[in-house]
């Protein structure tokens, strides 16, 4: 991408042409979800936004899509320096560029819709305070759990201190490829090759397989359930890669599925905890029924128990209606004001809470190297053993290691931290 620092002029000051109420877009990327945002844009004539230059690295790259003449150039500049630019769009796959494009164009006052949930997760205090020096906006709902509208309503509806839990599958491509190998049989090789050739898996796939999408999606969400953020080091976060069919086994006998969930919750008034990990499904959840590339969101509070936000997590349409969202957003200067950072009240983050866990392993040492508080059922045999037990979160992050071990597998039992109201 050639939006790297060296090509775009940070001096030329920015006002936003905005006298005909309408948005035009510098578009930075045109992958899976960027191709997407232009047949939107197209599909629906959109009369009051409209694609004025799209920046992308290769400009000769074969594409499944060919914009209209003169709308491609591999010149950031061309974005920058065009006053009548007055959103940013950007879709880049590469968190640093990303990071150079947004923080680039916030300095310079530009409004920017981003759905980079990596850097975005990883840089959220930096843009956080960028938006407020320079009086702009950067909209992210396309980030997080791609065409349901978590953000926003975590901003504006739940814009009070009821909110107890925000749980659920962030990640499309690990749950797809759970729904194939666990609903029907299907090879976990396969399955990932197929979500990645459909889309929905990053281009480092690791990123779902190993939790860290949903982690990312998990950190913005916080932000906007709590008013807290928590760097990505700090949270326990453990996927799928391990799981084997004795784990497959295990949880069909217990009558559950095995989704990779992530969730964050209040422990107490003070405090609250997250994590990311694979969880034992009871039927009887909302997100037991969540299948494929699909992605369910379960929001628990105090007075209303639960509601339960569901669609597609993943894939370029899906992904690139909630972009539109919020750029139709911008046409209504709508910014997130972060209301719940400035609340006194703010809960802590803790990991000195007990969690209740499946794990699968057969070096022996596991258990005496996790120094459990409570084990409450063990059993050993010569292929594999496993046990359940309880155990502090803050170990689990110590002994994070372990679980890279491809014969140690570790699924959550979920526990109600506060009961309340339920
Ligand atoms: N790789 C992501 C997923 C894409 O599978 O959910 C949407 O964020």
């Amino acid at each position: 991408m050639t939006a790297s620092s060296s090509n775009i002029n940070n001096s030329t000051p920015y006002s936003p042409n905005m006298t005909d109420n309408k948005i035009r877009i510098g578009l930075f990327g045109f992958g899976t979800v960027g191709q997407g945002v232009y047949q939107i844009l197209d599909k629906a004539k959109n009369s009051h936004a409209e694609i004025k230059h799209i920046c992308v690295r290769d400009i000769n790259k074969q594409r499944n899509i060919h914009p209209r003449e003169g709308l491609l150039t591999d010149n950031a500049s061309d974005i920058f320096d065009d006053p009548d630019i007055n959103l940013i769009v950007e879709l880049v796959d590469n968190a640093d560029a990303s990071y150079q494009i947004v923080t680039t164009a916030l300095r310079r006052g530009i409004p920017v819709v981003s759905g980079s949930k990596a850097m975005i997760a990883r840089h959220l205090p930096e843009l956080i305070e960028l938006q407020h020096t320079h009086h702009t906006a950067l909209l992210y709902d396309a980030s997080s759990c791609g065409s349901i509208p978590v953000i926003r309503n975590l901003e504006e509806y739940y814009d009070n201190d009821l909110l107890l839990e925000v749980k659920g599958i962030l990640n499309g491509s690990s749950n797809y490829i759970l729904s194939r190998v666990f609903d029907h049989g299907e090879d976990y090789a396969d399955a990932l090759h197929r979500a990645q050739t459909l889309g929905f898996a990053e281009s480092d796939p690791s990123f779902d397989i190993e939790g860290y999408d949903a982690l990312f999606k998990l950190i913005i969400i916080t932000v906007h359930a709590l008013g807290s953020y928590v760097a990505p080091e700090d949270i326990f976060t453990c996927g799928i890669s391990n799981i084997h069919d004795a784990d497959i086994q295990y949880a069909r006998e217990k009558g559950a599925k095995i989704k990779l969930v992530a969730q964050v919750a209040k422990v107490s008034d003070e405090a609250f905890t997250m994590f990311v990990m694979p969880e034992l499904v009871e039927k009887s959840k909302y997100i037991y029924s969540v299948d494929d590339e699909y992605n369910g969101v379960v929001i628990r509070g105090e007075c209303y128990d639960r509601q339960f936000m569901f669609g597609k997590g993943a894939g370029g349409l899906p992904t690139a209606s909630s972009i539109l969202s919020d750029i139709m957003a911008r046409l209504h200067h709508y910014r997130y004001e972060y209301k719940k950072m400035t609340y006194l009240d703010r809960p802590i983050y803790t990991t000195d809470i007990d969690v209740r866990v499946y794990i699968r392993y057969s070096d022996t040492d596991v258990p005496a190297a996790l120094q459990f508080n409570k084990i409450i059922e063990l059993h050993l045999t010569e292929q594999s053993n496993y046990l359940i037990g309880e155990i502090p979160l803050r170990r689990l992050i110590e002994h994070r290691d372990l679980f890279s071990a491809p014969d140690v597998f570790i699924a959550n039992i979920p526990v109600f931290f506060i009961d309340r109201d339920n």
